[in-house]
């Protein structure tokens, strides 16, 4: 099967990339201490099994074609690239991140420049294939579910090494969006361990917009989402890294907030007075409440009625009627 095949290369290459990393003068020079540089331990590197494309134009690809792996597949999985006709690696001198499906087997890989330039992408990750679906993938989902499980809430972050920062600090219930927006299989992935989805993104970054178009299809999954911001010019990793396990996870209990609420308050900023736009947003929020399951979390909804009826300084019963209007 083609699937199989494309599993079967890309458990090659993982443990090809991680041998170049720790046997290879020029993975411990180059690629190993650009992790031991982020503050990854050895264990934290074998752990996410993380890796190197060595700088040589075709050194993976090479040995994968001797090794009779078929060139249409490796290209299928992204690893290997036809360049001036001859089969080149497209990961050469990148570090690597494989990405795992829940039950460890790896799907693809995302491939960090270690040098950031404007001619070439901060990272380079597997193009869509019969194994690897984006829209489907939650990256760390593998790592993080057991933990997910036991504390009933998945934090959600935007990189991989934000996921893998975290799990060294002991923070293990986290995964990664991996800089997309949200899907409804994605969130469906999370719903497989647990209700509670908490956002940690930066303040200013397009990813908080882009979980705000996502809040209703969240809502209708039944998660109960919370948002976390992260400071400025940070995010979880650097964050984390900067003022230790301890003080973040302080941080992240202290300012995590309620995301409908989070939707109506920064709206009712950007609103100010126009009575048109208001009417709007008292639209949009009756219509994501009436997302929420009635029968399920019929208190949920009621609390949600009350608080932005307050916030909107608008009739509660006015609001029950309009939720209503959007239960068809
Ligand atoms: N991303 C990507 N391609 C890019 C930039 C980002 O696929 N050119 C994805 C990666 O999955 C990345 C995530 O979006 O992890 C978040 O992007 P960003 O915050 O820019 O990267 P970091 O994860 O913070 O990576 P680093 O700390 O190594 O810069
Ligand atoms: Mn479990
Ligand atoms: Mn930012
Ligand atoms: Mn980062
Ligand atoms: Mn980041």
């Amino acid at each position: 099967l083609l699937a199989d095949s494309l599993y079967i290369i890309n458990n090659f290459a993982r443990e090809y990339f991680t041998k170049t990393l720790l046997e290879t003068e020029e993975g411990q020079n180059i690629g190993l201490s650009y992790f031991e540089e982020r503050g990854f331990t050895k264990e934290t590197i074998q752990k996410f099994q993380l890796g190197y494309c060595s700088n040589e134009r075709d050194a993976f690809a090479r040995t994968a074609l001797e090794k009779g792996y078929n060139l249409d597949y490796l290209q299928k999985t992204g690893l290997v690239t036809i360049r001036n006709e001859q089969p080149a690696d497209n990961y050469r001198g990148r570090v690597i991140f494989p990405i795992h499906n829940q039950s460890g087997k790896v799907l693809g890989f995302g491939a960090r420049i270690l040098v950031k330039n404007d001619r070439a992408p901060k990272y380079i990750n597997s193009p869509e294939n019969e194994i690897y679906v984006k829209s489907k993938v939650l990256y760390g989902t593998y790592f993080a579910r057991h933990a997910i499980d036991r504390l009933n809430e998945c934090l959600l972050v935007e990189g991989y090494t934000d996921v893998i920062s975290l799990h060294q600090a002991g923070i293990e219930n986290v995964v990664a969006s991996s800089g997309t927006s949200l899907t409804v299989d994605q969130l469906r992935l999370v719903k497989k361990y647990t209700n509670n989805l908490t956002i940690l993104y930066d303040g200013d970054s397009a990813g908080v917009k882009a979980a705000l178009r996502g809040l209703d299809m969240a809502v209708e999954e039944g998660l109960n989402v919370k948002l976390v911001l992260i400071p400025d010019k940070e995010d979880p990793d650097s964050y984390v890294q900067k003022i230790g396990a301890p003080a973040f996870r302080q941080f992240v209990e202290t300012n995590k907030q309620d995301f409908v609420l989070f939707k109506l308050q920064t709206s009712m900023q950007d609103i100010g007075n126009d009575s048109n736009r208001k009417s709007q947003l008292v639209n949009e929020i009756a219509e994501t409440i009436s997302k929420i399951d009635k029968v399920e979390d019929f208190t949920r909804q009621q609390d949600y009625i009350r608080q932005c009826s307050q916030l909107l300084k608008i009739d509660e019963q006015g609001m029950i009627t309009l939720v209503n209007k959007f239960i068809r």
